[in-house]
């Protein structure tokens, strides 16, 4: 069977970028190892939703090399554009075709509505969260409003030396 996690960093107020879109406010942490590297080496799948796909472009490095890329719209399908797939259908039909495909470590690499859709449809196996000591008062949010409570068990809690909180959990 194929596992599903969400690995993401989010403010202390729960928002994954700032109202700009920006990430500044994860650039204190650049070139710490919070394990990152380990993790993305086993993924052979990511999902995100479009706006997190355009921000990825406007890197220099598309950041999923290797992997099949699955990018979340409710526009009209796009079929490949060299990074990733564009697909409007529901997150248990994608996970048909992915797992169909042979990928079984999948990444939901978010935002928080794709995150919360996942989640609804019971198909997270794993949260993995990491807490910036930062308040930004506003800009995407990892927790939109859902259509269920989850109840979580917490697997890992670690506070690293530079103020940032992992947490970890399985959900069942
Ligand atoms: N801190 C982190 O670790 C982290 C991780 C990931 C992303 N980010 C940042 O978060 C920001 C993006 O987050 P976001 O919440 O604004 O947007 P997002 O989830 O990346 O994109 C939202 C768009 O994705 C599509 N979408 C989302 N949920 C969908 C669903 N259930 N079904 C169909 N389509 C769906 C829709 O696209 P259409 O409008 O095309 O229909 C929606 O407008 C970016 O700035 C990114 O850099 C940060």
């Amino acid at each position: 069977m194929a596992e599903v996690v969400v690995y993401i960093a989010h403010s202390v107020d729960g928002f994954i970028a700032d109202r700009s879109g920006g990430l500044d406010f994860l650039k204190p942490f650049d070139g710490y190892d919070f394990g990152y590297d380990a993790f993305i080496a086993k993924i052979d799948a990511v999902i995100m939703g479009a706006n997190t796909y355009r921000a990825c472009r406007t890197f220099s490095d598309w950041p999923y090399p290797g992997r099949s890329a699955i990018v979340m719209t409710k526009g009209p399908p796009i079929d490949g554009d060299g990074y990733a797939v564009f697909d409007g259908r529901t997150p248990a039909e994608i996970m048909e075709d992915v797992i169909q495909a042979g990928r079984r470590r999948i990444f939901v690499v978010g935002g928080g509505g794709v995150v919360r859709a996942f989640i609804d449809a019971r198909l997270v196996k794993k949260l993995i969260l990491f807490q910036i000591p930062v308040v930004l008062g506003g800009g995407a949010p990892l927790w939109p409003p859902g259509r269920r409570s989850v109840p979580l068990t917490l697997v890992k809690a670690a506070a690293h030396r530079n103020g940032v909180v992992e947490t970890e959990y399985d959900i069942s």
